[in-house]
């Protein structure tokens, strides 16, 4: 099993159960460091962790990794997990606030996918806290209410690809008409009747229902 374990975004607090119990099964955790010598000096997840009441430190394996997609640069890293999972080990890679949020566990997910795709189907991703709610708390403002919308940008952006969320659809709404090649939709997330696919609904049925365009064009 290869889990991608979210931490949150530095209060160990908000690190959720379903992480911590992730961490307990993992014979080996893979911890981004950002130094090639591997130091944890400078390790974000790394301060994070040593945090934690639960002491997971015999099992950290510092793995550098590139702020960018390089399928190169990220060839080394692959291979180490790689083998972990091959000698049957439960691994985990850890990774800032939640994995859906700019995070590099997605760019080693991409090239497992492609190499080593019984690990990728072996794989979980477990959410987490995303900095941007732990902000909003802070201020006790809302990222979004009513009518409004959010938008998450990077600062030096270039023409990339951007994914869309519809959130508080209706019962009756016809979403037929909404396009795209990685298109989901999520109905009673969490729940017993949990259920999610490819496309849209159709004519929403649910009030939580939730719609990603994921990686839409060029915005
Ligand atoms: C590579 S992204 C990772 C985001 C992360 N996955 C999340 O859900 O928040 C790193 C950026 O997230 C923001 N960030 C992450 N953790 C933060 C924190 N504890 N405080 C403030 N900003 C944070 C900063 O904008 C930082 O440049």
């Amino acid at each position: 099993m290869f889990y991608i374990i979210s931490l949150g975004p530095g209060d160990p607090d908000l690190i959720t159960i379903k992480a911590i119990k992730a961490l307990e099964k993992c014979d080996i955790i893979f911890v981004p460091v950002r130094s090639k010598i591997l130091e944890w000096e400078g390790s974000v997840a790394y301060k994070i962790l040593s945090r934690l009441e639960h002491n997971f430190q015999s099992k950290f394996q510092p793995i550098y990794t590139p702020m960018s997609y390089n399928p190169e640069s990220w060839k080394d890293q692959v291979e180490q997990i790689a083998s972990a999972c091959i000698t049957n080990k439960t691994v985990g890679f850890v990774t800032l606030g939640d994995a859906a949020v700019y995070s590099s566990a997605y760019y080693l997910l991409s090239i497992i996918k492609e190499k080593y795709n019984s690990i990728y189907e072996n794989t979980e991703v477990i959410p987490g806290v995303t900095s941007i709610s732990y902000a909003s708390a802070k201020v006790k403002i809302p990222l979004c209410l009513g009518n409004s919308s959010l938008e998450i940008v990077p600062m030096h952006r270039e023409d990339v690809k951007s994914t869309k969320v519809y959130m508080r659809l209706h019962k009756g709404d016809d979403v037929r008409s909404l396009k795209g090649e990685e298109l989901y939709y999520f109905e009673n997330l969490g729940m017993e009747n949990e259920a999610y696919g490819e496309g849209t609904p159709g004519i929403i049925e649910n009030y939580l229902t939730v719609i990603i365009n994921f990686n839409e064009g060029q915005k």
